[in-house]
């Protein structure tokens, strides 16, 4: 069994999308093979730990502003998740940049959402670069975290239309409908190693979600 931890920051709408799938998952995804055995905010008080607790998965809090150096950090990041034999992480809304050399302990084994079409609009504003940008679609990105911004090799995408009418909160939300679909499928995919590397191209096994 695969066993891998959630991170998040905040709301944890992709978590409770991601549990939900797992309580209930369709035939043909092999979400059996794994399991989230952790929840890791690096906020306290934020709505995502009580979407863990309420699904019986145990919930941690790192405080991020309890240490003096994000090295210090993510060490006591790392050692939660080696604490629960993590093998794999799954970033659902984590807004802490991790550093080189955590990226590279974690290489291969951890996948992030991001609310863009990647290469485009890369960073924390993802929906208010596209709307500011005059975009007329944008959309979601599975991708494996890299050391970079949002620059690893890209899993599964999914497009959205932009509207006339958009602000960052409607597209955002309506970006955030189709990752609740895509995420939590690709996730059990790659988990079940139903995946191959081909330089920056990642086959799905079946194509995509
Ligand atoms: C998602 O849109 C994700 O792409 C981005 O942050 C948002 C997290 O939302 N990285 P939630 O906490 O899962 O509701």
């Amino acid at each position: 069994m695969t066993r891998f931890a959630v991170l998040i920051s905040g709301k944890g709408s992709n978590l409770r999308a991601i549990l939900d799938f797992w309580a209930n998952p369709p035939i043909a995804y092999p979400a059996h093979l794994s399991a989230p055995v952790l929840v890791v905010s690096n906020r306290p008080g934020v709505p995502g730990l009580a979407v863990a607790e309420a699904a019986g998965v145990p919930a941690q809090v790192v405080d991020h502003t309890a240490f003096s150096s994000r090295a210090a950090f993510e060490e006591a990041l790392d050692a939660t998740l080696r604490r629960h034999e993590v093998q794999w992480l799954v970033l659902a809304g984590f807004m802490r940049l991790l550093s080189p050399e955590f990226v590279r302990r974690w290489a291969g084994r951890m996948l992030n959402t991001h609310p863009a079409l990647l290469p485009a609009f890369p960073g924390p504003r993802g929906p208010a670069d596209a709307v500011a940008a005059g975009v007329k679609v944008s959309g979601c990105t599975v991708h494996f975290v890299d050391e970079g911004m949002d620059t690893g090799a890209i899993i599964a995408q999914a497009a959205v239309p932009v509207l006339d009418t958009d602000t960052a909160e409607s597209l955002g939300s309506r970006i955030r409908r189709v990752e609740h679909r895509i995420y939590p499928k690709v996730v059990a995919k790659v988990l079940a190693g139903q995946f191959r590397v081909e330089g920056r191209v990642v086959h799905l096994e079946g194509g995509g979600p």
